[in-house]
């Protein structure tokens, strides 16, 4: 079964909350994207005041594209959200946030920019519960779909088969099927359902086109 989940790349909380109305019967879960301004050239809501202050039937992971998710980690764990996932390109303690996620009872995913290889994840593979492969570079709504990932993807699932993998930018009609056959279970969406005139009938194009 494939999931698809809405994006949330928010610079208030007035847009935050609209996002989540426009998608809360629609879902069972949000991803909200984090940035930093350091990591990515892009700075978001910091999340965790906005997380906290809604009371929502959705869940909600957060996408971490900050430098140091270390120095994040105990704050976010001390909000609703039920999975976190962190850049192993923006820290060296990959093992501590696993180990900290993994006592607060969340999920951990892992993020690998386009260019980084699966190699990156091999010391800590058996300790996540997915991988989440950036097909756009990280931080912005509307990247461009880097291509290549698919074959990164593919040798991933070849050799980790049972490991969940899901896929982060550049999703549309085009892309979705794609990046099924090479492997993905989880389809995070953005602009693809945030620019169409009816949000509902987005994911159920993308979920028909899978
Ligand atoms: C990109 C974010 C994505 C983004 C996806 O850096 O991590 O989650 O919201 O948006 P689209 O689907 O427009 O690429
Ligand atoms: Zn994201």
């Amino acid at each position: 079964m494939v999931e698809i989940i809405p994006s949330i790349l928010v610079k208030t909380k007035e847009e935050f909350l609209n996002k989540i109305l426009a998608v809360e019967n629609l879902t069972e879960r949000v991803h909200l994207d984090i940035a930093d301004g350091i990591f990515v050239p892009n700075m978001t809501i910091s999340g965790f005041e906005e997380v906290e202050s809604i009371e929502t039937s959705l869940k909600i992971e957060a996408h971490l594209m900050v430098s140091k998710p270390e120095n994040h980690v105990i704050r976010w764990l001390e909000t609703q959200v039920d999975s976190l996932i962190f850049h192993i390109e923006a820290t060296q303690k990959a093992t501590e946030i696993i180990e900290k996620a993994k006592e607060a009872d969340r999920r951990i995913g892992v993020a690998l920019n386009p260019e980084t290889p699966i190699s990156a994840l091999a010391a800590f593979i058996d300790q996540i519960d997915f991988v989440h492969f950036m097909t756009v570079e990280p931080g912005f709504y509307g990247g461009q779909f880097v291509e290549s990932v698919l074959d990164k993807m593919s040798d991933f699932h070849y050799f980790y088969p049972d490991k969940p993998i899901s896929v982060d930018g550049g999703v549309n009609l085009e892309t979705a099927p794609k990046l099924i056959q090479a492997g993905a279970n989880t389809l995070i969406v953005g602009s693809y359902i945030w620019n169409s005139k009816d949000v509902a009938q987005a994911i159920e194009e993308i979920k028909k086109n899978v």
